[in-house]
């Protein structure tokens, strides 16, 4: 059985738990002395093809780069790909949940410590912190771990107030598709809008920025 039919039979029996983790008490992941930055990171966008007009919004995206499945070892990953793009079509600044604590270079790797922060429904230490007060949208990215968010993207839904915003979440998989992120995020976020899930399937993220720009467009229509 290969590595990606393990994990998404794994993920049948872990679904279930992982949709109890909003309500469970999160346990904070164990950290070496941080290097924490207190500042946000912004990446600003490049001039939009196309400025919109409503609220001020961000991009904010969890992406890892190196060796993945189906693509190789990469130097960007495959939802960064999808967020940079829907900030050349935006105008949005992007925003990056990174961790204190990185994760390996090696998938093998990767997935072993994503499964047991998934187990212990950890909260990764994020390594900046940022004030969505000015923000009425967020555009959130993120690949399917284990068939749900990453845990580090918990940390940053359940450290910020999102009430009164709108959620356009957004997603790169090898299979999961949506992997029922909007029902996640509206049980985190209940006061937040919820709207139309953009699903892209990673190696094509990665691969083919012609199909990107197409669904993001249309996406954003
Ligand atoms: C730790 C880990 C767990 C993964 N679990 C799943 C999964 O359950 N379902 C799935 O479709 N893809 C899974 N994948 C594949 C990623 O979702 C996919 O490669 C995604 O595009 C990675 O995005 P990124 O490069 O932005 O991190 C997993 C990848 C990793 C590293």
């Amino acid at each position: 059985m290969n590595r990606m039919i393990r994990i998404l039979s794994a993920l049948t029996l872990l679904a279930p738990l992982a949709a109890c983790g909003a309500q469970q008490s999160a346990e904070t992941a164990d950290t070496e002395e941080p290097a924490v930055t207190e500042e946000a990171v912004i990446e600003e966008a490049a001039e939009p093809e196309e400025t919109k007009e409503e609220g001020k919004a961000l991009i904010a995206y969890f992406s890892r780069a190196d060796e993945n499945y189906n693509v190789g070892v990469i130097e960007e990953g495959n939802t960064y790909k999808v967020a940079k793009e829907i900030a050349a079509q935006t105008g949005c600044d992007l925003f990056e949940i990174r961790t204190v604590n990185g994760y390996p270079q090696s998938y093998d790797e990767c997935i072993a410590i994503a499964q047991k922060e998934q187990d212990k429904n950890a909260r990764p230490e994020l390594a900046e912190t940022i004030d969505l007060s000015e923000y009425d949208e967020i555009y959130l990215g993120s690949p399917v771990w284990w068939g749900d968010y990453p845990m580090a993207v918990y940390t940053f839904l359940e450290s910020n107030d999102f009430a009164g915003k709108t959620i356009h979440p957004f997603n790169t998989h090898e299979g999961s598709g949506s992997a029922g992120f909007e029902a996640k995020l509206k049980r985190v976020c209940p006061d937040a809008e919820v709207t139309e899930i953009l699903s892209i399937q990673g190696a094509e993220a990665q691969n083919d920025p012609d199909r990107v720009k197409q669904a993001v467009a249309d996406w954003l229509k």
